[in-house]
């Protein structure tokens, strides 16, 4: 086994925290300037608020949920189990193809996502049904396995069916720790790991999703999303604003409402359009971006080395990348200049049929998703009360999320399959550790 590196167990550098409760994710980053302790209160605030509360009830009429934390669950990717059952917020985002957006256009009646919520006054979208069948098969040492297959269905369907060749995407929320320290990754370095056309012959490409930045109009490189769709934090933020909660924002001024949804326009008409000041937007985006990465526990333990060594071998880190070194942040000096292990490239790769959702998102295709960073989440359980991994939540755990890895994956999946129960095993407590 090669030697542990300096700093291994610290995956965000001198930003690292030391948690390991249901606050793990919730914590500000380790080195951060007493000065910011206001700045990230008042951001949390904000985060945690219900908008949709009176007496100063600001979410449109339809959404997905009232507050950030209702799908960011202290600040994982849940809502609280026990409160809410066992499944998870599914986000569903619409389009339709054309040949003028890149990535296709709202759907005309419902917009880019479907909305669950709705008023007395106005009726919510729909609601979203997942059915799950079992897929069976056995690793190479013949112990079985099962994973379950989703089937989707938007159903009832509250303003008639959608437009023909609507394509849909399920996501559930993501963890939104460490995410600033992500958004500091130099885009060059980011771009080095890129092999669109697979020049070295490892069977894995990774390339960089395109995106457009609503505050300059030009293309850029997205990093944020299940597919890499958005550029920065400030855009992820203000989109969820907009499309989950109901809010406009200096970056997405236009109604929440589409123009067909009348009974959506006229409650507009007579209240207003809610809009979220700059100033808010902007505290947000400070406070998600002051949000540390946990420690990593057990990281020296013998069966966890093996396990990163297996991590090595299998081909898991030609995707999930282990370190980079973040840039100069000039209004957060604090994120400049740490040594960090994401294990992700931010890159998009082509997993297969099985996880495809079959919508192309920007200029991510229909199978291609953006590496997920690793970091955290041996403590997702801890902090969500439950383990749902990949961008539909499908896999209950470790193992059935390598499993469901295809495409470019599938040699590294299988690798996996042929590993010896005891391998296996590392390589989780390794995840785990993480
Ligand atoms: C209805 C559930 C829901 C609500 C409410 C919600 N989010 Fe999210 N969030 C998601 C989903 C789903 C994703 C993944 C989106 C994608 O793939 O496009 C996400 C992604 C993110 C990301 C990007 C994470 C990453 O690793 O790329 C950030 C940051 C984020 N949300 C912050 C927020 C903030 C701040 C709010 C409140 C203004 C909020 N979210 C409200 C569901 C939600
Ligand atoms: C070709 C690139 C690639 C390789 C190789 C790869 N992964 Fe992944 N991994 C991804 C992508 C992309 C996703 C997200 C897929 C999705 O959500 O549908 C993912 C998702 C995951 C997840 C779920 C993360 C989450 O946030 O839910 C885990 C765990 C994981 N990979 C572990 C591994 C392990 C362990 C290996 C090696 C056996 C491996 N991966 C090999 C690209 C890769």
């Amino acid at each position: 086994m090669p030697p542990p590196s300096p700093g291994e167990e610290l995956p965000g550098g001198a930003t690292t925290v030391f948690d390991t409760t249901l606050n793990a994710f919730g914590r500000a980053l380790g080195n951060m300037e007493p000065a910011r302790w206001r700045t990230l209160h008042e951001g949390k605030a904000l985060f945690v608020r219900d908008w949709s509360a009176p007496p100063h009830a600001l979410a449109g009429p339809l959404t997905n949920a009232q507050a950030c934390n209702s799908c960011h669950f202290k600040d994982g990717r849940d809502r609280p189990y026990d409160a809410l059952g066992p499944e998870a917020p599914l986000l569903i985002r619409l389009s339709v193809p054309t040949a003028e957006v890149p990535g296709g256009a709202p759907e005309p009646v419902y917009g880019g996502q479907f909305n669950d919520r709705g008023t007395p006054e106005v009726p919510a979208e729909g609601t979203v049904q997942v059915k799950y069948v079992p897929l069976k098969g056995r690793y190479a040492d013949t112990t079985p396995y099962t994973l379950r297959r989703p089937h989707y269905e938007l159903t009832p369907l509250g303003y008639g069916p959608l437009a023909p060749r609507t394509q849909w995407s399920p996501r559930i929320p993501s963890t939104v720790f460490g995410l600033g320290l992500l958004e500091a990754i130099p885009e060059a370095d980011l771009l080095a790991r890129a092999d669109p056309e697979d020049a070295d012959g490892d069977g894995i490409s990774g390339r960089p999703n395109r995106v457009t930045s609503v505050r300059t109009g030009q293309p850029v490189l997205g990093r944020f999303g299940w597919k890499a769709s958005q550029p920065s934090l400030e855009q992820q933020i203000a989109k969820a604003y907009a499309e989950d909660l109901g809010l406009t924002s200096p970056l997405y001024p236009e109604s929440t409402c589409t123009p067909k949804q009348e009974a959506c326009r006229s409650v507009m008409q007579t209240r207003g359009e809610p809009a979220l000041p700059a100033e808010l937007l902007e505290k947000t985006t400070l406070y998600i971006r002051l949000l540390a990465v946990p420690a990593r526990r057990d990281w020296s333990a013998p069966a966890v080395r093996r396990g990163q060594a297996l991590f090595q071998r299998t081909g898991c880190a030609s995707c999930h990348h282990p370190e980079f070194r973040t840039g100069e942040v000039a209004d957060i000096p604090e994120l400049s200049g740490q040594t960090i292990r994401p294990y992700t490239d931010l890159l998009l790769h082509d997993m297969g049929k099985e996880l495809a959702d079959g919508r192309p998102d920007a200029e991510a295709t229909g199978s291609e998703w953006r590496t997920p960073p690793l970091w955290g989440l041996g403590l997702l359980e801890t902090v969500n009360h439950q383990l749902r991994l990949l961008h539909d939540g499908r896999a209950r755990g470790f193992e059935e999320a390598i499993l469901w890895h295809g495409g470019e994956a599938e040699a590294s999946r299988e690798r996996f399959k042929r590993l010896e129960r005891a391998d296996r095993e590392a390589l989780v407590a390794f995840l785990r550790s993480l």
